[in-house]
């Protein structure tokens, strides 16, 4: 797959249909959602899900997720849908939302690595939902990034990983959520929250009227042997090339920490506004009060401290609750889970 030619095509309803074209001809298409941008091809396809793994570097036993357009599309993808599901896809979707559930018979073995269930979304944004409906059928979507390396939040940042391995990007502009969706496991005896995105355990909780789990993995790395709820979690993830370390406290304490170990080759990747009490070179990833600005930025942040040749990286704490525990899970796996608490 090294020497294909790569279009790179704003969106018109000309490139939906090629999309189109390509996806039913088992093709693989790089196309945005609200959350990353998606490296798509047809769910129902093993072929067509193994150029997806090979394009990306992914390990095979990582499951992916399929994206459909309406719920007539949902029983494509997994079965004994619950009540449950369906409260959740009224309030969430179409939108940011993915939902582990049994797997069909018809989903490709490839999308589920060999796991008997299948995870579903059906996303906002009008670009993705305008190729799901030229394919006709559920689309397999990892993000679109080479595995190991952050998300892509702009066809550029897409680009930049798949040049020469896929024939179409489509360029819908910088994605409005800025991280992956948030994945809840309906398929075990209570809701599990796998990975946090926008919508929040909180939102979650209130339409499911009961308590929803926190896997331990959101927030710790696994321990030597443990098995993964969600296997994307074992996997050192939206790593930029330089050393990022966490530093958990107040400014004034980031500091004086930074004060004392800036460097040549060391950033500081910090909130808007705090740039000008600062040693080093910094990248900004929103305002610290604001969570939602965070995660719209912080993986174009990570992709922006390798293109300035950053080395050490001094990353201040979000939150870790709300939209904020996104965004706080992304950043420890970039930092590889080193937090220093001042
Ligand atoms: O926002 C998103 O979800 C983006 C856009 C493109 O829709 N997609 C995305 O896909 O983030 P991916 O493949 O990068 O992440 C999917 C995550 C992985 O951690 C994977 O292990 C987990 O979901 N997952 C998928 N199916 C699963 C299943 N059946 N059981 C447990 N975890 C699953
Ligand atoms: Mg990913």
């Amino acid at each position: 797959m090294n020497d294909l030619k790569t279009q790179l095509l704003p969106t018109s309803q000309d490139a939906v249909d090629q999309a189109g074209v390509l996806l039913r001809q088992g093709e693989v298409v790089a196309i945005p959602t609200e959350t990353v941008y998606g490296l798509a091809a047809s769910s129902l396809n093993g072929e067509a899900v193994k150029k997806i793994f090979s394009a990306k570097g992914r390990p095979q036993d990582n499951p992916l997720i399929s994206h459909i357009a309406d719920l007539s599309m949902l029983e494509m993808v997994v079965r004994d849908v619950p009540q449950a599901a369906y409260r959740l896809a009224e309030a969430f979707w179409p939108g940011p939302l993915t939902m582990i559930l049994p797997r069909s018979e018809q989903v490709a073995d490839e999308v589920c690595a060999g796991l008997e269930t299948a995870s579903v979304r059906m996303p906002s944004h009008p670009v993705a939902q305008a190729v799901i409906r030229a394919a006709g059928v559920p689309l397999a979507a990892p993000s679109a990034n080479l595995s190991g390396s952050p998300s892509p939040t702009t066809a550029q940042d897409v680009f930049a990983d798949m040049n020469g391995k896929i024939p179409l990007i489509l360029d819908g502009g910088a994605c409005e959520v800025g991280v992956e969706s948030t994945v809840v496991s309906l398929a075990g005896p209570k809701p599990v929250l796998l990975r946090p995105g926008y919508i929040t355990k909180g939102q979650l909780e209130q339409v499911l009227e009961c308590e929803v789990l926190l896997a331990d993995a959101v927030l710790h790395p696994l321990k030597q042997g443990e098995k993964a709820a969600s296997p994307g979690m074992k996997y050192k993830h939206y790593a930029p090339k330089a050393e990022v370390t966490i530093l958990k406290g107040p400014f004034s304490a980031y500091v004086s920490y930074v004060e004392k170990h800036c460097e040549p080759g060391t950033f500081c990747l910090c909130f808007a506004g705090e740039e000008n009490s600062l040693p080093c070179p910094c990248v900004l990833y929103g305002h610290e009060k604001d969570p939602a600005e965070q995660a719209q930025r912080l993986f174009s942040a990570l992709r922006e401290l390798d293109a300035r040749g950053a080395e050490r990286v001094y990353a201040r704490c979000p939150e870790e609750g709300g939209i904020a525990l996104a965004v706080y899970n992304r950043l420890l796996r970039a930092a590889a889970f080193r937090v220093i608490e001042l």
